[in-house]
């Protein structure tokens, strides 16, 4: 049984929350396998929305479980928030296991997050302030505290006697005020460990067994594939590695699983945070973006997102690193309404055409987009586009299907799914 894994293609925010939601309804197991609480998640139930960070988007399916797997990084008290509140509204949360092989976040990785960014200058990303970077540089540098030591207090408290004073040394080295109490730490901690404990399990053992009992998973990449660690827009992007390949080292499963690699993707292009990008937007065009469709401000940090045409030159690398096999095409809605709709096929650098994506910083910030135009299509109330959703992909206007059309033939793969609204109606194909 072939497992589906979703990851975005762009720089975050594709809507990858609402595709997950969508397709949870056939799958079996949600999984996260990377990122932390970095993630914001949107998805929308009736006139309900919900905005995940941790907890993995099939939490709202009964039926389905949701794990958090060996790579995701997890802040303990901002994932028994989103438990309490989603429990609050209605959901028990039971169908929740999390890997007792994930990092934990713990209060020095933010504090250090907050005075890494700082001292960076203009080398910093524009961080969540989640101390993302700080609990992966503790992962591979092997200071790290796992949800295994988190849920067994003797433990705990002996590492964090020993890594406690080196994260003071590091604050204090760094220019910070803020003292650190490794008792008072372990004592906050302890407790949290308690209520998680129930949760803690071997994923990956648990995901084998389900695997090979036929049963439907779906993996939920956070962040995008230019935020990548290892092929995103370096050193502006995140922590974590975010490609589809991700999901075997952060699930802990045989890469051969893998085989349907569905990218997500916005039918134009943001971003939130620091860093070269060539098709931004400024002015009405930008500001029609961004207010449209329930406003692009960051899930996470409420900042404003940055934002400009769809960017077929990213999402060429997007289909090669992850080895896409279709795409999720998501906010066609939003574009409605503008007279002309550009897609950038290629940068001119220097007078000359560069059509694969570059490494270096300084290199893509000198790369203006090459541009084809389309005739846009009108602005439609979200009733009259789950309308057209009802009757699938042949009643979208004709101008929308050529758009969708050309970005079909310059990636080489089907766009699956169409998205024009947050809502699950909202959507077509699968
Ligand atoms: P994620 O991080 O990839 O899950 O995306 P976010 O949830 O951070 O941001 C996507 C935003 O777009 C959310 O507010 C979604 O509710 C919304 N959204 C998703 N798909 C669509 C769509 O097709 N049309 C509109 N108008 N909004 C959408
Ligand atoms: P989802 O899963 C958009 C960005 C931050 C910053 C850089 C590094 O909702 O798509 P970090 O806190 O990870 O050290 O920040 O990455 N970033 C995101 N942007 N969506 C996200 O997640 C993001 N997670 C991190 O803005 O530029
Ligand atoms: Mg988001």
């Amino acid at each position: 049984m072939p497992a589906t894994v979703a990851v975005g293609s762009q720089f975050g925010d594709e809507g990858k929350g609402k595709i997950i939601d969508f397709l949870a309804d056939r799958a079996d197991v949600v999984v996260r396998f990377q990122g932390g609480a970095n993630a914001g998640h949107t998805v929308q139930v009736g006139e309900d929305l919900y905005a995940f960070h941790l907890l993995p988007s099939g939490v709202l399916r009964k039926r389905t479980m949701n794990l958090i797997g060996n790579g995701v990084v997890v802040e303990p008290a901002q994932l028994l928030k989103e438990i309490d509140e989603t429990r609050e509204r209605g959901h028990p949360v039971k169908n929740l296991r999390i890997s007792d092989r994930a990092h934990v976040v713990m209060p020095y990785h933010k504090i250090l997050d907050a005075l890494e960014e700082k001292l960076k200058g203009n080398l910093g990303a524009g961080t969540t302030l989640r101390g993302i970077g700080p609990v992966f540089e503790d992962k591979v540098g092997r200071f790290g505290i796992r949800m295994c030591d988190l849920i067994d207090p003797e433990t705990l408290r002996a590492k964090l006697r020993a890594i406690v004073p080196i994260k003071q040394r590091l604050i204090e080295a760094y220019g910070g005020d803020e003292r650190l109490d490794a008792e008072a730490i372990f004592t906050e901690y302890a407790a949290h460990g308690e209520r998680l404990a129930p949760f803690v399990i071997d994923t990956s053992a648990w995901l084998d067994s389900a695997l090979r009992r036929g049963k439907r998973i779906l993996f939920e990449g956070a962040q995008g594939t230019h935020l990548c660690i290892d092929h995103g827009v370096y050193p502006f992007g995140t922590s974590s590695d975010c490609v589809a390949g991700a999901a075997s080292v952060g699930a802990g499963v045989g890469p051969q699983f893998l085989t349907d690699i569905l990218g997500v993707a916005k039918a134009f292009t943001s971003r939130v945070g620091a860093g070269p990008f060539p098709t931004e937007l400024e002015g009405p065009i930008a500001e029609h973006l961004r207010e449209r469709g329930g406003g692009e401000y960051g899930t996470t940090t409420r900042r404003p997102r940055r934002v400009g045409w769809i960017d077929l030159v990213m999402l060429r690398m997007s289909v090669r690193v992850n080895g896409l096999t279709a795409l999720a095409l998501t906010k066609l809605d939003v574009l409605g309404g503008l007279d002309r709709v550009r897609a950038c096929v290629a940068y001119r650098s220097d007078g000359e055409t560069v059509k694969e994506f570059p490494a270096s910083m300084r290199v893509l910030s000198q790369c203006g987009p090459v541009y084809r135009d389309f005739k846009g299509w009108p602005e439609f109330s979200e009733g009259d586009w789950i309308g057209i959703a009802k009757k699938g992909r042949r009643a979208l206007p004709e101008t929308t299907r050529k758009f969708v059309a050309f970005i079909e033939s310059q990636l080489k793969i089907p766009v699956r799914i169409v998205s024009v609204g947050r809502s699950r109606a909202a959507t077509i194909g699968r």
